[in-house]
């Protein structure tokens, strides 16, 4: 064999080996796999085309002249997951910690604007101690280019995180800017400052974990929209998200052939809404009995849980539900809610997703804690997102529908296409009770004991509820579409989804803009 090719065959092995077989060693030993076997679970058999393996950096500062690595601490290049083109972006935490400088910076770029001029998705495995220390402000300008480049793609194809390792300090911030963050429960973190760091400035203790570990950020932040177990699960969760996304913006998502009888009725949904407006269902039954059998993939699920987001299919097509929960606090709207629906209905929007929405709202939540928290201000996303998105937005209000939440809630008036309403919705300024204590306070006070107060507040209560909440206020100006039978909602939903797929935008005509400017 010519020397040259042998030359070949002895840097690629050198390059496979990332930091060394004592650093793989230690990086097994804490239950996590390499770079390369978490692309080897992710990609589709000989699809990978590796790009920029023999990258090295050129620091030779703090005896970095001495530490090479061939590929430079990250593995990138192009593949198919499940039969489509994806970018693939890991960390190799054996070289250095995955650390990032100027090099293994530039492959990360690199890798955004293959993914942005052939239209596939990124999928970027972190694993890393963040910015490399001795590559300075090279590795910061590193950063910089990586969050343009996030922003860039943005909208375009979509971006999924995977955190399988440490992810500290400015280096959060790539994950951030992408759609999906998936994070690992062990041995994953991301945190802005480390526990040392927080315990001099405020003078707080705290592990890893607990400041900023896989459970903090479903439960707590919402920055994880998904967590696994381990690796592996992480990297099915990827290819289970895939399965449901477009490649690119320009792409419609992914159908597949359906089982499940579009004509399907489910007459257990027309006893799902209890007598006592007080009384909570779970919405996850609506949305289980309505969709394509075990179609329903949650995201966000911890998180906000006044709630739920996540996609679905409807014969087979792509759709994204956002509801209410009345199960968890009557399904109330507050901050964090209002964000987790905001952001799913824009990323829907972005990647030609028709959106499913079903309300059961009793309102935004009351109270000092969200008033000072900015409710106001979160609410308002809500309101922006549902008027912006130009997908197709069916809505079904299964009970109550009031105040400002009826009407961010996917309504007609901001744009809903077709808005169904089942016989038990409630649609008023407010709930009944409320009403009637406000309409009716001077009949109310002449009550001469509060049994005889109680018996009045009643009587006025169902008159409001018989003469004002109730769909067929709104049906009769046509803010609701249709009147619907529970059991009707699939059979409907879909011939209505499959007429909107044709849908062009009818929009009230504006001067041209950059962008709008949505409260963020
Ligand atoms: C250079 C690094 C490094 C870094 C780790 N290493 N982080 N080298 N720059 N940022 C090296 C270690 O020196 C070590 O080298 C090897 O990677 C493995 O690290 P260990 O510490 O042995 O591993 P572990 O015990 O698992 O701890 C992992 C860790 C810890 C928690 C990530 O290494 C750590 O705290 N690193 C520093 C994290 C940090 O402060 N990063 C900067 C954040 S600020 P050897 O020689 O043993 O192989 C930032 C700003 C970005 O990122 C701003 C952008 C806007």
């Amino acid at each position: 064999m010519r020397p040259e090719i042998n030359k070949l065959l002895e840097m690629r092995d050198k390059a496979l080996l990332g930091g060394g077989k004592e650093a793989v060693d230690a990086q097994h030993s804490k239950g996590k796999l390499t770079a390369r076997e978490r692309i080897e679970l992710l990609v589709d058999l000989n699809s990978f085309i590796e790009i920029d393996m023999f990258a090295q950096h050129r620091a030779t500062e703090f005896g970095m002249d001495k530490r090479v690595a061939l590929g430079d601490g990250v593995v990138t290049g192009i593949s198919r997951v499940d039969g489509r083109a994806a970018v693939v972006i890991a960390q190799d935490f054996t070289f250095l910690g995955g650390s990032l400088g100027e090099i293994h910076a530039s492959k990360i770029v690199k890798s955004i604007q293959y993914a942005l001029s052939i239209g596939a998705p990124i999928i970027f495995l972190n694993d890393s101690g963040g910015a490399r220390i001795q590559e300075g402000v090279d590795a910061l300008r590193g950063y910089g280019d990586i969050f343009y480049w996030n922003v860039q793609a943005s909208g375009v194809v979509p971006q999924i995180a995977v955190i399988a390792g440490p992810c500290a300090g400015g280096a959060v911030y790539s994950p951030a800017l992408m759609d999906f963050v998936i994070m690992v429960k062990k041995g994953s973190f991301m945190f802005i400052t480390g526990p040392r760091v927080v315990k001099a400035a405020i003078g707080e203790e705290v592990d890893e974990l607990q400041l900023g570990g896989a459970e903090v950020h479903a439960y707590k932040s919402g920055m994880a929209h998904l967590i696994a177990e381990d690796d592996r699960e992480a990297i099915s969760l990827v290819k289970k998200l895939l399965s449901y996304l477009p490649s690119n913006n320009m792409d419609d998502p992914p159908k597949v052939e359906s089982n499940d009888d579009p004509e399907r009725r489910d007459y257990e949904l027309n006893d799902l809404i209890p007598e006592d407006p007080n009384k909570p269902y779970s919405m996850y039954e609506v949305i289980n009995r309505v969709l394509d059998s075990e179609s329903f993939f949650e995201i966000h699920k911890f998180w906000a849980r006044t709630a739920v987001v996540g996609f679905g299919r409807l014969n087979g097509y792509v759709v994204g539900i956002v509801a209410n929960q009345p199960a968890y606090l009557a399904g109330v709207l507050d901050i964090d809610a209002s964000d987790k629906i905001a952001r799913f209905v824009r990323f829907c929007d972005s990647f030609n997703i028709p959106i499913i929405t079903f309300v059961d709202v009793p309102g935004y939540l009351p109270g000092t804690r969200q008033e000072h928290g900015g409710i106001i201000r979160h609410g308002a996303k809500v309101l922006y997102a549902y008027s912006e998105a130009v997908v197709p937005k069916l809505t079904v209000i299964t009970r109550k529908a009031y105040g400002g939440a009826y009407i961010a809630m996917g309504s007609k008036h901001l744009g809903g296409d077709f808005v169904a309403a089942w016989p038990t919705a409630e649609i008023a300024v407010m709930g009944p009770e409320g009403a009637a204590e406000i309409i009716w306070r001077k009949e109310l006070d002449k009550a001469k004991t509060p049994e005889e107060r109680e018996e009045l507040l009643q009587k006025f209560t169902k008159e409001y509820r018989d003469r004002i909440a109730n769909p067929y206020v709104a049906a009769a100006r046509g803010y609701i579409d249709a009147v619907i039978e529970p059991s009707e909602t699939r059979p409907i939903l879909i011939k209505m989804l499959e007429y909107l797929l044709t849908k062009r935008e009818v929009k009230v005509r504006v001067p041209p803009r950059k962008h709008g400017n949505i409260p963020v």
